[in-house]
């Protein structure tokens, strides 16, 4: 939430600070700025809106400057007006800073700094800092944020400039990302590191409770007493090219198109001959394995839909005590956790904060815990150390596309790996599935040749008042992703339910306005689904199936039949995804949502 970005250096900074903000703007884009030292003081420029309106601002105006700080906003305190945009300068006009996270304290500081005769004149937590900090401002930028460490509370990545130190900026992280780089003569830091990669490949991940001073000449870093230390450098394994939308109308597009290969990468290097092998990423040994007797799976949103897919696949593999959590419930569950726990917690950004709180949760309790992630160096890769990174390469649209289909991937191989280890999976069940996995890329490819079809039905439903998605068994995960998918991006009201679950209550809901998707493969539960789809007709609800190719019976039921490639019944929540994704992204498009942004949604959800 929030994406900041600073610069320092020979070019231009408003060009490299409004291209920045243009990468983070997915973090949060309900208002932009940016401020500047320029001739010994602090100037500024922020409006509401995207950061290409401030872009116009910038040009329209000739602001410039000699380096800077930015900040594009997703708001928690005070509502979305231009002057509670960032940056924010103290009333002395002595410090600017911009800020990601939520400081608690805020109203605390404020009465006291008010009480002094202090002027604020946001409705924003994050004036308390910049005013705390103005006020014990005394020539020395350590030391007064040193003491405005020891002050605020919560969580908090920002950046800082001072009116009188023309050749430095300072960056502050205690619980929100914030990542350090340095090329040549030039000084960066970003939100996120996908900002920094046309620049450097090597960055410094900054630490909670860790500062850093960024000047031409490098970085230096210091604790919050101010002691300095070293810090090594990260490699980043992306390179720029990956974050561009290429010929496709929207990132999303282009990263549901992505998924064969996504699929295909993750595989690569983990299975061989048919056979799983995770030992290079993971030194356990099967005693290790056996020693865990439950297994808690924790994530939020998109991720936790594909630990309920592990789950149930893992299940079917092996004598597996798994339970599957939305992290910010876990953190308060009075569950037995300890050393006995596999604690597995899946998040594509690595910084989802219910997701990091709760891994440190376990970690206190003694669980072996594992994180799932898309980005290597991400706080909760380095916080818990041991994890299964997947290379999905960056993702820039909101709605997570290709990190589900490269997390259900990772999640079903370690699924296997822990059950062979166990002894509890024989070679030819192993050998069979991992040989239908790898066939999975291939009928992917096949369902997006029919992406034609797909826009077609999601136009012809697009102004329908609501969905639900019903499924049975396997089929029941994927349609809770295809709800969330369609209210992310289309702000309809999309809910999904077993199948079975219909008739015990949401029902009552269904009229002809109300269409129904049913996910129903091929299988044993095809004619239970079946049923369930009957009962919705008789409720005149139109339905859109997702079937299995061949099933000619399926269109007595529905005009609007997708197609999807057969597969082994573990299966089908891969096969069943990506005609959800092309639905929800047709249906947002025929109704002119902004599929990218969709509003009040940040990708990266760093508070609480
Ligand atoms: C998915 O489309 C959403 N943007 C959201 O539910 C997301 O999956 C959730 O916030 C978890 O994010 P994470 O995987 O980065 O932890």
């Amino acid at each position: 939430m929030c994406g900041i970005m600073g610069y320092i250096g020979d070019s231009e900074p408003t060009k490299i600070i409004l291209e920045g903000l243009a990468k983070h703007e997915y973090r949060g884009y309900d208002s932009a700025g940016i401020a500047v030292i320029k001739d010994g003081a602090i100037q500024e420029i922020r409006t509401t809106g995207r950061v290409c309106q401030l872009a116009e601002k910038v040009k329209e105006t000739g602001f410039t400057g000699e380096f800077g700080i930015g900040h594009t906003r997703w708001a928690t305190h005070g509502g979305v007006t231009e002057n509670n945009a960032h940056p924010h300068i103290s009333s002395d006009d002595k410090v600017v800073l911009v800020h990601n996270g939520i400081i608690e304290n805020a109203r605390e500081i404020r009465a006291e700094l008010e009480a002094k005769g202090i002027k604020f004149h946001t409705e924003t937590d994050t004036e308390s800092a910049v005013q705390y900090l103005g006020y014990v401002y005394d020539g020395d930028p350590k030391g007064a944020i040193v003491k405005l460490t020891k002050r605020i509370r919560g969580a908090f990545a920002l950046v800082i400039m001072f009116y009188d130190k023309n050749e430095e900026f300072w960056v502050v992280r205690k619980g929100s990302p914030l990542v350090v780089g340095h090329a040549g003569h030039e000084g960066f830091c970003a939100s996120d590191p996908t900002a920094l990669l046309e620049y450097t490949r090597d960055v410094w991940f900054m630490d909670d409770d860790e500062m850093a001073q960024i000047t031409r000449e490098g970085c230096k870093f210091f604790d919050f007493n101010g002691v300095e230390h070293e810090k090594k450098t990260m490699h980043l394994d992306w390179d720029s090219a990956m974050t561009s939308r290429g010929e496709y109308a929207h990132f999303m597009l282009k990263e549901i198109h992505e998924q064969p290969d996504v699929m295909t990468h993750t595989l690569l290097g983990r299975v061989a001959n048919n056979e799983v092998d995770l030992s290079r990423e993971l030194d356990w040994t099967p005693e290790q394995v056996k020693g865990w007797k439950k297994i808690h799976f924790v994530a939020c949103g998109t991720s936790h839909y594909a630990t309920m897919i592990a789950a149930r696949i893992m299940e079917t593999l092996g004598n597996f005590e798994i339970r599957t959590e939305v992290a910010s419930e876990y953190r308060y569950m009075n569950i037995p956790i300890g050393p006995d726990t596999l604690a597995i917690f899946v998040s594509q950004s690595g910084e989802t904060a219910d997701t990091l709180h709760a891994a440190r949760l376990a970690m206190s309790k003694g669980a072996k815990c594992l994180v799932i992630t898309n980005v290597r160096g991400s706080t909760i890769h380095r916080e818990v150390g041991d994890a299964l990174v997947t290379p999905a390469g960056p993702e820039i649209g909101v709605a997570a596309t290709k990190t589900f289909t490269a997390q259900i991937t990772i999640l079903t191989l370690l699924g296997l790996y822990m059950a062979k280890l166990r002894g509890e999976l024989l070679p030819e069940p192993e050998k069979n599935l991992v040989g239908a996995l790898m066939d999975i890329p291939a009928k992917l490819s096949r369902i997006l040749d029919q992406e034609k079809v797909i826009e077609q039905i999601a136009r012809n439903f697009a102004d329908a008042r609501g969905f639900f998605f019903i499924g049975r068994g396997l089929a029941y995960p994927p349609a809770l992703e295809g709800a969330l998918k369609l209210k992310e991006i289309s702000y309809l009201h999309a809910e999904a339910y077993p199948a079975g679950e219909m008739k015990h209550g949401p029902i009552a809901l269904l009229d002809k306005e109300l269409p129904v998707v049913a996910l129903v493969p091929k299988g044993f539960l095809w004619e239970k689904t079946i049923s369930n789809i009957e009962e919705s007709m008789a409720r005149k609800s139109p339905i859109i199936a997702i079937a299995t190719e061949g099933d000619e019976e399926i269109k007595h039921y529905s005009e609007n039949v997708i197609y999807t490639p057969a597969t082994e019944p573990e299966l089908f929540p891969f096969i069943a995804v990506i005609p959800l994704q092309l639905f929800a992204y047709y249906v947002a498009r025929q109704r002119g949502c902004d599929i990218d942004m969709p509003r009040n949604l940040a990708k990266s959800v760093t508070v609480e």
